[in-house]
């Protein structure tokens, strides 16, 4: 086990790729903590992970309400003395073309996949400072380097965490705590469910990825584990891509 006594909070840890994290996270010896607005998806994970042996509780969460992170932190501290991992997972998406976007969809997506992730770093970093270790994982998306129709206002907030990493990494740098980011590609799971209930437009983005497939949760563990242990301690400010190659062509 690799994180054995560890304690790790999982944002949008009760769904889709986040419930994937939370019980991977805790497979390896986490205690987990999944943060999230959905109690009732939210506690059947932790249940899940209690029922099998490992440590997890649920902590309702809205991340867009600064008031939220700071609690989920302190909630964490309160039950497990510390806060080794963050994983900024939580992510909402729309999808629109430039003229049927509106007003109330950028602030939404500025709300939780910007403002939401940052001040859960803030709060969790202000804890991690006091430990002098810490690391935190930034969940962007392929969707931050290319273009792709339909998805300007995601696509900016994904591109708005990139340069989030970097400043918490180099303030960071003195207080031993890395903060890096995982870029995943098309993952089979989650936001990609409905859009895959068409055919049509499953087999267009598989073909063009290079490996032929959709991601899938097993493939983005590797990065995750890699960034939330000591394998990742000379690592920061740094973005990892998990797309099957379709970003390099
Ligand atoms: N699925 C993909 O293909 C894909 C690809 C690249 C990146 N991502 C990113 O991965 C992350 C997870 O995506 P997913 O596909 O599992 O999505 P999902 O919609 O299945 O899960 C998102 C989770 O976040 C929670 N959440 C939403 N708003 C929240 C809020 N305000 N506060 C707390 N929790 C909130 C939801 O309840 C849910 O549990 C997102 O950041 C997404 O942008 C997904």
């Amino acid at each position: 086990m690799r994180l054995k006594g560890k304690v790790a909070a999982v944002t949008g840890g009760a769904r889709g790729i986040g419930e994937a994290y939370s019980t991977g996270l805790a497979a390896e010896g986490a205690h987990v903590v999944i943060a999230d607005i959905d109690p009732k998806a939210g506690e059947r994970v932790a249940q899940r992970i209690n029922q099998s042996g490992g440590e997890a509780i649920f902590v309702r969460t809205d991340v867009s309400l600064k008031e939220d992170a700071e609690k989920m932190v302190a909630e964490t501290v309160k039950t497990y003395k510390r806060i080794d991992i963050l994983v900024n997972n939580a992510g909402i998406l729309f999808i629109a073309p430039v003229e049927e976007t509106t007003e109330e969809m950028w602030d939404k997506l500025l709300a939780v996949n910007v403002k939401g992730l940052f001040f859960c770093s803030q709060a969790a970093t202000n804890e991690m400072k006091k430990q002098k270790s810490g690391k935190i994982i930034n969940i962007s998306s392929i969707a931050a380097i290319g273009g792709q129709a339909s998805l300007c206002a995601y696509s900016s907030t994904k591109g708005a965490v990139l340069p989030i990493t970097r400043v918490f990494a180099l303030e960071l740098v003195d207080y031993n705590i890395q903060v890096n980011a995982i870029l995943p590609g098309t993952t089979d799971t989650g936001m990609a469910e409905e859009a895959m209930k068409d055919p049509e437009w499953t087999r267009q983005v598989t073909e063009s990825i290079p490996m032929k497939r959709l991601g899938r949760t097993t493939d983005l563990m590797g990065a995750l584990l890699y960034f939330a242990s000591s394998d990742s301690d000379y690592c920061t400010g740094q973005t990892l891509i998990v797309d099957g190659g379709y970003s390099m062509i």
